[in-house]
């Protein structure tokens, strides 16, 4: 079954070495992978929860898309958009907070952290909190399950969220699913080796500890600059030096190949003066960066280029977003009062139109065997049988997929004409029409 993988970047800055390996990298490369679906996106909407300098907003939202494309993504494979693109996220923003319990946004890592500032500096506990702040994950998780995600590129910070955004979606399957998976559950991925990159400091590589290294910005003599600031302990050249401890190795590390890590962790158990370790460094990170600053400076150079990259992304999302939208309202009662062709037959006097709900047909083919598919209103067709001997073996199939819905897919000798995410919720929509079906049967008996 084909895997998607989703993951955002909040626009509020200029990425970092820290952003390329624990992020960008991994979802290029996993995004290569067979098999597998990518949406990758700027959290541009996460991002007003953090900077209210709307320069600061625009000119990160640029240099954030052009370092994906300039670090290789491929967006015809990919689905690359921004967040705020897609009004979808905003509307299922709401419904999940509809399902989300506020003890839970209690214990928020970032929420908790504020909290714990202004304690200690004697300020109320929620001084300077925005909603925003304290919604943060909510609008995360419907990132993630706007398009029902199974895995989820995080550095390790991000971890509390992609579990809450998976009890979000359990709460929201139990209450609205009728039995369905409405929401995948997603999983955080963690790169191990390079969870979060350290700093020049040690600490986690973060804006906010100013102790970054650049990507691109200032060219090699930025970068040059920043990897003479890192901080080592005082061994002097030929004293031999541990790798293990230093953060230096962590990052020189995250480049190399595994020959190139061997050799460099015994130069330095040998003496390798940190000076020389330094300038070492600089090579390798040159050399896989270089070239793709050049891209990133061209890209920057032609704004209309990339948003027409982001616009043919969210065109592609929200093709996927629009109709599991539909969906979505539905399940949670959002409906139309009769179906949407009755109110245009009612506006015109005309006699209701049955609801337009996929249909099982059942039939048999010249090869004599007997076959069901499940078609959409307007024909086309969402899954299909293999033949069967007995018209019977096909019709107990068809009952199980309008009781059970997607739950009995699994092991079901049907093939997915659509994706899974489709399927089911045609499937569920099958299911709340025969439950309203028997519903208002047993109402008249
Ligand atoms: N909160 C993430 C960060 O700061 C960015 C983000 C927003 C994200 N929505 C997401 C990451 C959805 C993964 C999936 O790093």
């Amino acid at each position: 079954m084909t895997q998607r993988v989703l993951t955002g970047i909040t626009t509020t800055g200029t990425p970092h070495l820290g952003n390329y390996v624990g992020a960008i990298r991994p979802a290029i490369a996993a995004s290569r992978e067979p098999g597998v679906e990518s949406f990758f996106f700027l959290a541009d909407y996460h991002a007003l929860i953090k900077c209210d300098d709307p320069a600061r907003i625009a000119r990160s939202r640029l240099e954030i898309a052009a370092t994906w494309l300039a670090a290789g993504l491929d967006t015809d494979r990919v689905t690359f958009y921004a967040q705020s693109d897609i009004p979808e996220i905003t509307e299922l923003n709401w419904l999940l907070t509809c399902v989300t319990a506020k003890g839970q946004m209690n214990r928020a890592h970032a929420y908790k952290a504020a909290v714990d500032a202004n304690e200690a500096k004697g300020e109320e506990p929620d001084a300077g909190v925005t909603m925003g702040l304290y919604c943060y994950p909510v609008l995360m998780a419907a990132d993630i399950l706007m398009f029902n995600a199974h895995r989820v590129p995080v550095g390790r910070d991000q971890v509390q969220h992609i579990e809450m955004a998976r009890d979000v979606a359990l709460r929201f399957n139990h209450l609205y699913g009728a039995g369905q998976e409405l929401f995948v559950l997603p999983e955080a991925e963690i790169e191990e080796a390079v969870a979060t990159l350290p700093g020049l400091d040690g600490r986690k590589m973060s804006k906010s500890y100013d102790n970054t290294v650049p990507l691109f910005e200032g060219g090699a003599k930025a970068l040059k600059e920043a990897v003479a600031r890192i901080v080592t302990d005082s061994k002097l050249p030929g004293e031999p030096k541990d790798p293990e401890g230093a953060h230096l190795v962590t990052i020189y590390d995250a480049f190399a190949t595994a020959e190139q890590r061997a050799a460099f962790h015994a130069e330095l158990r040998a003496g390798l003066a940190w000076g020389e370790a330094k300038q070492r460094l600089v090579e390798l990170i040159e050399a896989h960066v270089g070239p793709m600053r050049a891209r990133y400076a061209e890209l920057v150079a032609h704004p209309e280029r990339v948003e027409a990259v982001l616009q043919a992304g969210a065109d592609k999302a929200r093709a996927r977003a629009t109709p599991f939208l539909k969906t979505l309202r539905q399940a949670v009662g959002l409906r139309p009062m009769v179906a949407s062709g009755a109110v245009a037959s009612a506006q015109a006097g005309a006699t209701p139109a049955k609801t337009a709900v996929p249909v099982f047909k059942q039939y048999r083919e010249a090869d004599g065997l007997f076959y069901f598919k499940l078609a959409a209103a307007d024909g086309a067709v969402l899954l299909q049988s293999q033949g069967f001997a007995e018209g019977r073996e096909a019709g107990n199939w068809v009952k199980r997929l309008k009781t059970e819905g997607a739950a009995a897919l699994e092991g079901a000798p049907v093939s997915l004409v659509v994706d899974a995410a489709e399927a089911h919720a045609a499937l569920a929509a099958v299911v709340a029409h025969e439950q309203e079906a028997a519903a208002a049967k047993a109402a008249r008996a």
